[in-house]
């Protein structure tokens, strides 16, 4: 008896050693992971290889096949607005940038009142660094990225500019003259030296200092908002030459350019590896908006293109790679929108939103990781009364112009304005009014003579579509669900009241940086 009594007690005893080791071995995996966030610009739906493009990319493929990849993940159809959500993880309606993207030369920025992403971040004893175009606005230097957050900063700050002079041309008032000059930052100061330098490469560069430069017993936030694949197209020769075989002349340059920026994103994680810090790291690719058909993107068979509340404008290419993900290798068909990452990474990071307005975006670690269902059942994809397309659309005018009696007849009751610029999803759900944007099918060029390009049905000013039977718009079915359509119109009336006036202010003639200077704060 006695022995065996004994036998117990040395079992008890491993038992705990063992308790505590796994204990202990829990602790080391909760130290906070290092947050990577790389932004691809204008990088449309059809342009990554794992979505069947020709174009191919076999890092995010790799990366996105090992990790989670979000196939029912939305982001904004512009590069202001998508910008704006992921930093505040709120609406535009909230802040007031409902409208458009911010011109070099409108005085105004993301409220300071906002707090943003990496505040937070820093917070959580984070680390905080930003590489490429920050698009948040910067006319005065409150607005800039080391004043919101950011330890250090280097990239541009306007919309886009030439990829190798980094010069960035826009008409200036009062004369409407064209105005070229730099914009390139290094923290505050004017980064000059860096001519023929293609930012893909200048930005990877950098990058890569900032992890090895990192101590690895410190998280790291690092949001890399690259400049490609935004127009204009270029791009070195070498990155074409595998492109042969695409006689359209934009969409292999096009191609070239993806696959500079597949290149970067596979050094980026090379270089967390070679620094060690991958074993413990969330990266998350996103694109900013949809792309933009005119200048080399795809979005096939997805319905319009960037500036588009259409599918091709807002359903956006997405992945999380990470080591520490429960259900590696799996896909996402769970709703989540760009939104929901400043929630999702504030409490990876262990910190806490305190501080921060009304909070739109969800937390969504587990709808990611564990692959539980998202919490979030609505989206407000935007509300812009000002809306106007602006590039061209063979066609179609920039605003729906619909007969009285169409327009808002028998949707009245709900109180909604139906020829305001609007959409919301809810769960499978997609209610669009007004006009929202080139509705066309736009298919790879290879495909463009198909016959769907050239037969869009009408538009009305209230469409509903089942997103998830329908995912290319095609079937208009608001007559068939006359209580849906009343109750996505209440909701929207819900969204239009609640939201803050429009601020779009005329160019400041102060904004010239002169024939020798550089675009950047001018209060
Ligand atoms: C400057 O150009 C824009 C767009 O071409 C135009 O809308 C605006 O009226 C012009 N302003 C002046 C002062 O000429
Ligand atoms: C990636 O790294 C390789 C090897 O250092 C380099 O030749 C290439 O230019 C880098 N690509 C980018 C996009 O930075
Ligand atoms: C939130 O922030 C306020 C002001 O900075 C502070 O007074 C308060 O203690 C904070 N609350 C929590 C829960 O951290
Ligand atoms: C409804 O919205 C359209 C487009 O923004 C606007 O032109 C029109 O004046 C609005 N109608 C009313 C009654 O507010
Ligand atoms: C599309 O059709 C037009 C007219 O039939 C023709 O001229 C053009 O070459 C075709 N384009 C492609 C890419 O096949």
């Amino acid at each position: 008896m006695v022995a065996v009594n004994n036998l117990h007690l040395t079992a008890l005893c491993i038992c705990l050693v063992l308790l505590i080791s796994i204990f202990e071995a829990k602790e080391t995996v909760r130290k906070p992971p290092h947050v990577v966030f790389i932004l691809a610009d204008d990088y449309g739906w059809n342009d990554v290889g794992y979505h069947g493009s020709e174009i191919r990319t076999p890092n995010l493929d790799k990366l996105s096949s090992l990790g989670v990849r979000l196939e029912n993940y939305y982001v904004q159809p512009l590069c202001t607005p998508s910008r704006n959500q992921l930093m505040t993880g709120r609406y535009q309606i909230h802040t007031g940038m409902q409208h458009q993207i911010i011109w070099p030369c409108q005085p105004y920025c993301v409220p300071l009142e906002e707090k943003l992403l990496p505040q937070l971040m820093r917070e959580a004893g984070y680390s905080t660094h930003m590489v490429g175009k920050w698009h948040l606005g910067m006319y005065k230097k409150d607005c800039l990225p080391t004043r919101r957050g950011f330890d250090s900063y280097f990239g541009y700050l306007t919309g886009s500019e030439d990829y190798f002079t980094h010069h960035r041309c826009s008409p200036v008032p009062p004369q409407n003259v064209t105005r070229c000059a730099l914009d390139l930052r290094d923290g505050e100061e004017v980064a000059t030296g860096h001519t023929g330098h293609y930012s893909t490469h200048l930005f990877t560069q950098r990058v890569a200092s900032i992890i090895e430069k990192q101590d690895p017993q410190k998280p790291l936030f690092l949001y890399v908002a690259l400049q490609s694949v935004h127009a204009p197209l270029q791009v070195p020769e070498q990155y074409v030459e595998p492109y042969s075989f695409i006689a359209d002349h934009h969409r292999r340059r096009y191609a070239g350019m993806v696959s500079a920026m597949d290149e970067a994103v596979g050094n980026i994680t090379q270089a967390l590896r070679d620094r060690g810090l991958w074993d413990n790291t969330v990266l998350v690719f996103s694109t900013d908006n949809g792309g933009q058909t005119l200048a080399g993107g795809n979005n096939w068979p997805l319905r319009g293109r960037k500036w588009s509340l259409w599918e091709g404008g807002v359903r956006g290419v997405g992945f999380v790679a990470s080591p520490l993900l429960a259900r590696p290798g799996t896909v996402s068909r769970e709703l989540i929108h760009i939104s929901d990452w400043l929630p999702t990474l504030v409490s990876l990071a262990g910190g806490s939103t305190n501080g921060t307005r009304p909070l739109d975006g969800f937390n969504m670690w587990n709808t990611i990781s564990k692959g539980t269902s998202s919490p979030r059942l609505e989206l407000l994809h935007n509300i812009d009364p000002l809306y106007d397309d602006i590039a061209q659309c063979p066609g179609r005018e920039s605003r729906l112009t619909l007969a009285p009696e169409l327009s808002q007849g028998q949707w009245s009751h709900s109180g909604f304005n139906v020829s305001v610029h609007a959409a919301i999803r809810y769960k499978s759900w997609k209610l669009l009014t007004g006009y929202p944007g080139c509705d066309y099918w736009f298919p790879p060029p290879p495909l463009s003579n198909s016959s769907e390009a050239s037969k869009p049905p009408p538009l009305t000013s209230v469409m509903l579509f089942n997103i998830e039977s329908d995912p290319e718009e095609k079937e208009e079915v608001s007559e068939k669900h006359p209580k849906l359509v009343d109750f996505l119109l209440t909701r929207l009336q819900h969204y239009q009241k609640a939201s803050k006036p429009i601020v779009f202010p005329d160019n400041d003639p102060r904004c010239d940086p002169g024939p020798s200077g550089a675009w950047g704060p001018w209060e």
